[in-house]
């Protein structure tokens, strides 16, 4: 059974941490922050959970510690700071384009084959920051968003419907900002197309709510969500200690791939044991590839910052 690192111990780390640890599936969840204590702390309380929720993942915590890592199948970045009301993803780019650089660096020197999971935002430039940090195969770098942005979306429509949101198939695509790409036309309920059941305009404000979904949660709560964006962080790495071949959205780098290069978008992906194993190029059409192009640009524009900013 392998072994998973979750670097950053604040709300996403130790949900992502917590959620994988009782899923059961891995041997060991190291749990890394760099403030004294905190992960050490986190990950003492988790393992008091486990006689009641029954689990046998050792759960080990460390403060800055790397060589507790060593040997991980999954790193999972979580370290960085968090959205304050008021603040856009982008606002977070220098701090976090540092942090993240450093974290990625110290984590593969120790796990030299691991696959890197980026939650830190903002999150297509911070997945291009490990990347490029890192060295390796873009396969095994990826970013966290596509499961969060499409679980809000089939969380407001089940909403909606009145429905279970495990009968929701959607997919989401695009960077994860406002500039995302909800696609009504691949979004099923139990297998009968969204648009048979919901009216256009009903449709087009739970689009518009999912796209500004992170906000909503900010403003109210002063800092940005966690229980969903650890449960889908877990999802990814479940998807990969398994093998289980799942096609989640994710975000991946580009190579000609929808027309789009040298970039970090939300695209469809089947994962397994290899990290990304294929790129799914659906169809789209005029108005969906219009979308997709305009998130890719709001994308490479703050690449280009952070490519300007020298830092890695
Ligand atoms: P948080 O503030 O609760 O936790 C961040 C943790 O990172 C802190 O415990 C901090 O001590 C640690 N940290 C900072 N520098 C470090 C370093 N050099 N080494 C190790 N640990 C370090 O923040 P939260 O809410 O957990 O969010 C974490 C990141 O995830 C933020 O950038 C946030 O914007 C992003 N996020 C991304 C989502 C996505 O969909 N991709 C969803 C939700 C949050
Ligand atoms: C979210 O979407 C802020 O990216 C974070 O909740």
């Amino acid at each position: 059974m392998s072994k998973v690192t979750v670097i950053g111990a604040g709300n996403v780390g130790a949900t992502a941490a917590n959620v994988i640890a009782q899923k059961n599936i891995v041997k060991e969840v190291v749990l890394l922050d760099i403030k004294e204590g905190l992960a050490e702390g986190k990950a003492l309380d988790m393992w008091q959970t486990a006689p009641i929720r029954k689990f046998s993942t050792k759960i080990t915590g460390v403060t800055n510690d790397y060589a507790a890592t060593a040997g991980s199948e999954v790193i999972v970045i979580t370290s960085g700071l968090p959205r304050k009301p008021g603040m856009s993803r982008d606002d977070l780019i220098e701090t976090n384009a540092k942090i993240v650089k450093i974290v990625t660096e110290n984590a593969i020197k120790h796990s030299p084959d691991a696959i890197i999971i980026i939650v830190s935002n903002p999150l297509d430039v911070m997945t291009y920051a490990a990347f490029k940090t890192a060295g390796t195969s873009s396969k095994k770098v990826f970013g966290m968003a596509g499961i969060l942005d499409t679980a809000r979306y089939r969380a407001f429509l089940a909403t909606e419907l009145g429905i279970s949101p495990r009968d929701i198939q959607a997919l989401l695509m695009g960077g994860h900002g406002d500039t995302m790409v909800p696609l009504p036309r691949y979004t099923t309920v139990g297998g009968i197309p969204v648009t048979e059941l919901v009216s256009k305009d009903k449709l087009d404000a739970i689009v518009k709510r999912t796209k500004m979904g992170g906000g909503e949660l900010v403003k109210l709560m002063g800092t940005s969500a966690w229980y969903a964006p650890g449960s889908a962080a877990a999802e990814m790495v479940e998807a990969i200690v398994c093998d289980e071949k799942r096609v989640l959205p994710v975000c991946a780098y580009l190579d000609g791939e929808f027309g789009l290069k040298n970039i970090f978008l939300g695209v469809p992906v089947i994962m397994g044991k290899g990290g990304i194993e294929k790129i799914i190029e659906i169809d789209m059409n005029e108005e969906e590839k219009k979308d997709m192009n305009s998130s890719a640009a709001a994308v490479k524009g703050v690449m280009d910052v952070l490519d300007n900013m020298n830092i890695i």
